[in-house]
């Protein structure tokens, strides 16, 4: 079917967006420019994060303005000004340098979405420590494995989280970490031996912390992200990153001033601290957190109660809310709504125009990853959007389709509609600097001065991209990336499995769930008991953001002759797509 494209015309704002005009702005664009819009640290101390986000605002007139207002599970509403945020996450700060957490340290945090972890947040920044988060929904092993590639110094979690992910089996095997700061949500007042209490510390804690200087290439967050193959990859990013932070928030979302933004994402992924945390404070807006997980009545009358003017959500939420039907949005005013963006994975065009008739605003997709540290693509305020595609490249990035050449350089494809990957010259301030420890896998993505993502994409005569598909086999389930291979392992460890293959399978909702593939070991039959005993070991290790929904017993899973799961094969099967090149596949001795 062919989607109409829906025009836009700056008459469709109440106010002007930022970024107004794509032509010109990618005519006058500059870096620097952009750098110029950030404070810097007071007497040339450098650049922080912390310091552009909070600190700047706190010390001007817009101090006493509102920058997160947290509604809880069960109706709390808690406010923060951005002096009160300074002043907590000062005190964080001061309790990090009090417990010898120093420069470059790395500071996790998995917590839900609670204030405590917004101060934490800054709080390591503030120091110069590096933020880590951790999603609250991973099991022990993605968490075992992403403290022990950080060498994470501190943990900070919940005392629910603490227990229910057997935080204190793990710590054995994490000699880096030292400190364990637990925050007592359910006020049981119950210690637990080897951690100490997150209120507490901070209650004792100075308010005042003069932020030491920071280089704008110190190390400030790490994101985990998932390959094919191999560990969780650390993508390092600086202080610098705050630039482009800033910039998409702007000339992207146009979050201004007098905005109420809201980011559904969790911050135990790159948008949820990008863009939930980060972006809304260096654009001086107020950032609503919503603890509670996706409900569609109560978002609906969180947009219209709290007056959400930007909203910046993922495809599967907006799936799910198109399930609900049209009619319980109609009874609220969502009149306040300006702006919709969406991340993560493809967005229908259904949707893009469902948003316009039904929420009276479509929704803009934006592109990007955890590598490239803000949003590279997108279908930006003033343009025309044509629903289904990405949208187009932001002034100053500059966005290729390109085919990989065998002797590790790429060749650009200029014809417009032919399919390549998506690739970003270098240049841009938020690019991930590297894999920690893990240089050689991140070298592997650059070509020529370009950055490969690993998509494939096409990009139509108008300069719009279109996503077609990953290169690799990694799975995109409802907008978090999954490692095949993580999941894998931990089926491995079922004394019945022999050999394990996990595909991502196609959903109306979440676009890809997990499905997993196993062969027994002799003396093991299949069976709904076993089948069942092997998916509950798997959600309980990987936890129920990463564990496969599916589980089927093969007697023999498709490999290469050199022993290697052919995932392709498992899919294309489970498919009933063209099983395509076989001459690598044991057995086939043709
Ligand atoms: C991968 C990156 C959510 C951004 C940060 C998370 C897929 C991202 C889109 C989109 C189709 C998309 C890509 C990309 N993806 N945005 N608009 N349309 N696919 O980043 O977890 O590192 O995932 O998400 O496959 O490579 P991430």
């Amino acid at each position: 079917m062919n989607w109409q494209t829906l025009q836009k015309s700056l008459r469709d704002y109440p106010i002007t967006p930022y970024l107004s005009d794509y032509p010109q702005s990618c005519r006058d664009f500059s870096w620097n420019a952009i750098r110029d819009h950030l404070q810097g640290l007071p007497d040339g101390n450098g650049l922080n994060i912390a310091h552009e986000a909070v600190d700047r605002h706190a010390d001007s007139p817009r101090g006493g303005y509102l920058a997160l207002r947290w509604l809880g599970r069960s109706g709390q509403v808690r406010d923060y000004t951005y002096r009160q945020l300074r002043e907590f996450s000062n005190r964080f700060a001061n309790v990090l340098r009090n417990l010898g957490v120093a420069k470059g340290d790395r500071v996790y945090a998995m917590t839900g979405r609670i204030p405590e972890l917004y101060f934490t947040a800054l709080g390591a920044l503030k120091i110069g420590a590096v933020f880590c988060p951790l999603f609250s929904a991973f099991g022990p092993e993605p968490i075992r494995a992403r403290l022990e590639i950080g060498e994470g110094k501190v943990l900070v979690t919940t005392a629910r989280l603490f227990q229910r992910r057997k935080i204190a089996e793990l710590r054995a095997a994490l000699p880096a970490l030292q400190h364990i700061l637990i925050i007592d949500e359910d006020d049981t007042g119950a210690a637990i031996p080897g951690t100490q209490d997150f209120r507490a510390l901070l209650e004792a804690a100075s308010p005042e912390f003069v932020i030491p200087p920071t280089h704008p290439e110190d190390m400030a967050l790490l994101h985990f992200t998932s390959g094919t193959t191999g560990r969780p990859k650390g993508a390092v990013h600086v202080h610098a990153a705050a630039a482009m932070h800033y910039y998409t928030g702007r000339a992207v979302l146009d979050i201004q001033a007098h905005d109420t933004f809201w980011c559904t994402a969790d911050p135990g992924w790159v948008t949820g601290t990008t863009y939930g945390i980060l972006a809304p404070w260096l654009c001086g807006a107020a950032n609503l957190v919503d603890e509670d997980e996706f409900n569609a009545e109560r978002w609906y009358r969180t947009l219209q109660d709290q007056q959400v003017s930007v909203w910046y959500t993922a495809p599967t939420a907006i799936r799910l809310l198109m399930k609900y039907g049209d009619e319980l949005p109609r009874q609220f005013d969502l009149s306040r709504l300006r702006f919709l963006a969406s991340v993560g994975e493809p967005l229908n065009p259904e949707a893009v125009v469902w948003g316009q008739n039904v929420l009276g605003r479509p929704f803009h997709d934006t592109w990007w990853q955890t590598e490239t540290g803000g949003i590279m693509i997108a279908n930006l305020p003033a343009l025309d959007i044509k629903p289904g595609s990405m949208g187009r490249p932001l002034p100053g990035v500059e966005a290729a389709i390109v085919r990989r050449t065998r002797f590790g350089g790429i060749e650009p494809i200029t014809q417009a509609g032919e399919e390549g990957e998506l690739a970003l010259r270098v240049g841009w301030p938020s690019l991930c600097r590297t894999y920690l420890n893990e240089d050689r896998r991140y070298r592997e993505c650059f070509a020529d001065g370009y950055y490969l993502s690993g998509d494939l994409a096409r990009r139509d005569e108008d300069g719009y991209y279109w996503f077609v598909g990953r290169a690799d086999d990694v799975i995109k389930s409802a907008g978090h990336l999954i490692s095949p291979f993580e999941v894998e392992s931990v089926l491995l460890e079922h004394p019945a499995v022999a050999e394990a293959g996990v595909i991502g399978k196609p959903d109306p909702v979440a676009m890809t769930l997990v499905k997993a593939f196993v062969s027994l070991k002799p003396g093991h039959e299949p069976s709904e008991e076993l089948r069942r005993a092997i998916l509950g070991l798997a959600r309980q290790r990987l936890g129920p953001a990463v564990a496969p929904r599916e589980l089927e017993f093969q007697a023999n899973l498709p490999k290469t002759r050199s022993g290697k799961i052919m995932r392709r094969l498992l899919k294309a099967r489970e498919l009933g797509l063209p099983e395509g090149d076989l001459s690598t596949l044991e057995g086939n001795e043709g």
